[in-house]
């Protein structure tokens, strides 16, 4: 957290088996509008996509847990079903580190102190934790296995300050020494706990952070740290995972306000020798934007952006505002296509109030679904966790596309029309590539991922009609 801040069809397999017929019916096109052809190049290949998600923290997730059943259905449908929904892929849950539930904090699994780091510590399990453990066993059953939990802070009474909040260090890490000792194995002890109750719950977080932007000291639960600070944790941390059955949670680091400050973060990190630990560098997008690949091997998310304080905004397209469709899938292609990422998260999934930054807005036990959300959905459905993304090129000016290549062999290209005017774009994949099956949905002002004709020819060349002021994933199967 930065600032205190339907129903398209399945891409069966029926319709994927034979070779769609609709390139004459009906017609996809008025006499005048030309068509621009793109090239997909399946030898160039680029990162793995991990997926595209959001968060239910501080207490968030219980403005789903509160909804009316049906409601409630209906909207994890929405965020969850990869078929009716946006098919998210990925959850962002905040590890409690508040010795109360007041307010929106996030209760600790250890609120009081045992005294010291040494002393046996005092954990309590609520069955809850602010809600996120009814919404990471509801996302679980629609099949998301990125559980991503991430701490805010560790417990004030780990840190130099005494408090959850107001910045502050962990006790241990390079230069920062505490009267009560050493806190750093227990932290890392603390967060083990917590994967473990998770585990006992049916759900396995596969990804584990302890920092959100550590460069920033808010009112609310945060804690400083350097990049070689963090390092100094993250060889606690990574022996810790291990020795207690829990190697296959990746570490992450360091969700940084902003990719700049997480690229030198990241060069800290490597500095010190733990970058090999880590599964994915994870940063926000407020201070500075994700246009430049950060310099790593390890797999980068982008973990929180939103439009913070803009007036809710439900469109796809009204003037350009912050808060629209059009503008965020812009911001997903961005992130995909110049900064490497592997996934790209909103900050709230859903919560109440008239900003933008959920996705989805409650209201008196029923919801209203911004078109940002099917921004994301158009990436989400088509480009799964595993995809690759290859090499498309040819977009005409004011188009944007990118490509995926998932691992059950469909091929997805997304497509972003910037342009008022509707543009007929066909897709040709070299190589030999034979499309015997296609299926196409739009989302813009009008539409919310509606399935679209596509029309194949007998050399496989795929087109369809994206809207001005929309945009379109292609779906094909060889
Ligand atoms: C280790 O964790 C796996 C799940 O990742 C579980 O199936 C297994 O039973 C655990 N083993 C022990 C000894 O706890
Ligand atoms: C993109 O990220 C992958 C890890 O996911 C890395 O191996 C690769 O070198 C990165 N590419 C660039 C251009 O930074």
């Amino acid at each position: 957290m930065h600032v205190l801040r339907l129903l398209p069809l399945v891409l069966s397999t029926s319709l994927l088996a034979s070779p769609s017929p609709s390139w004459h019916n009906p017609p996809l096109l008025s006499p005048r509008q030309s068509t621009s052809s793109l090239t997909v190049d399946l030898t160039k290949r680029y990162q793995t996509i991990d997926g595209f998600g959001f968060s239910e923290a501080f207490q968030r997730a219980n403005t789903i847990v509160n909804l009316p059943a049906t409601k409630q259905r209906e909207l994890l449908d929405i965020f969850f079903d990869p078929i009716k929904g946006a098919g998210f892929t990925i959850l962002r849950n905040g590890i409690g580190s508040s010795p109360d539930s007041s307010s929106d904090h996030m209760n600790s699994i250890a609120p009081k102190s045992p005294g010291s780091p040494t002393a046996t510590p005092n954990y309590v399990w609520d069955g809850k934790d602010s809600g996120q453990l009814f919404v990471s066993k509801e996302a679980w059953k629609y099949g998301v296995r990125n559980i991503y939990a991430n701490a805010w802070s560790a417990p004030g009474y780990m840190k130099t300050n005494g408090n959850e909040n107001y910045g502050g260090y962990l006790c241990g890490v390079s230069g920062q020494r505490c009267a009560s000792g050493d806190w750093k194995q227990a932290f890392a002890d603390y967060l083990v706990r917590y994967l473990r109750y998770y585990r006992e719950e049916g759900v396995e977080v596969s990804h584990l952070g302890f920092l959100n932007e550590p460069e920033f000291g808010p009112s609310y639960a945060g804690m400083l740290s350097s990049g070689t600070q963090a390092a100094d944790f993250i060889k606690i941390l990574a022996p810790t995972l291990i020795a207690a059955n829990f190697s296959s949670v990746g570490i992450t680091c360091c969700d940084a306000e902003g990719w700049s400050h997480q690229s030198s973060m990241t060069s800290q990190l490597q500095s010190a020798g733990v970058e090999s630990k880590l599964s994915t560098i994870t940063s926000h997008s407020y201070t500075s934007s994700p246009n430049f690949p950060l310099s790593t091997t390890r797999r980068v998310w982008q973990t929180e952006y939103a439009d913070l304080q803009g007036a809710w905004q439900a469109a796809f397209y009204s003037y350009g505002g912050a808060g629209e469709g059009l503008r965020w899938a812009g911001l997903i292609h961005s992130a995909l296509v110049n900064a490497n990422c592997s996934a790209y998260l909103y900050w709230i999934g859903a919560q109440g109030g008239a900003t933008n930054s959920k996705l989805v807005r409650i209201e008196n036990g029923n919801y209203i679904v911004s078109k940002r959300l099917w921004a994301f959905g158009q990436f989400s459905r088509s480009a799964r966790p595993g995809a690759v993304r290859v090499g498309v090129s040819g977009a005409p000016y004011g188009v944007q596309a990118s490509a995926y290549l998932n691992t059950d062999g469909k091929l997805a290209v997304v497509i972003i029309n910037t342009g008022a005017s509707a543009v007929k774009i066909a897709v040709d994949v070299k190589g030999g590539w034979k499309t015997s099956g296609a299926n196409a949905w739009v989302t813009d002002n009008s539409n919310d991922m509606s399935q679209i004709p596509i029309g194949v020819t007998e050399a496989g060349v795929f087109s369809a009609t994206v809207p001005g002021r929309g945009m379109a994933s292609y779906v094909v199967v060889e």
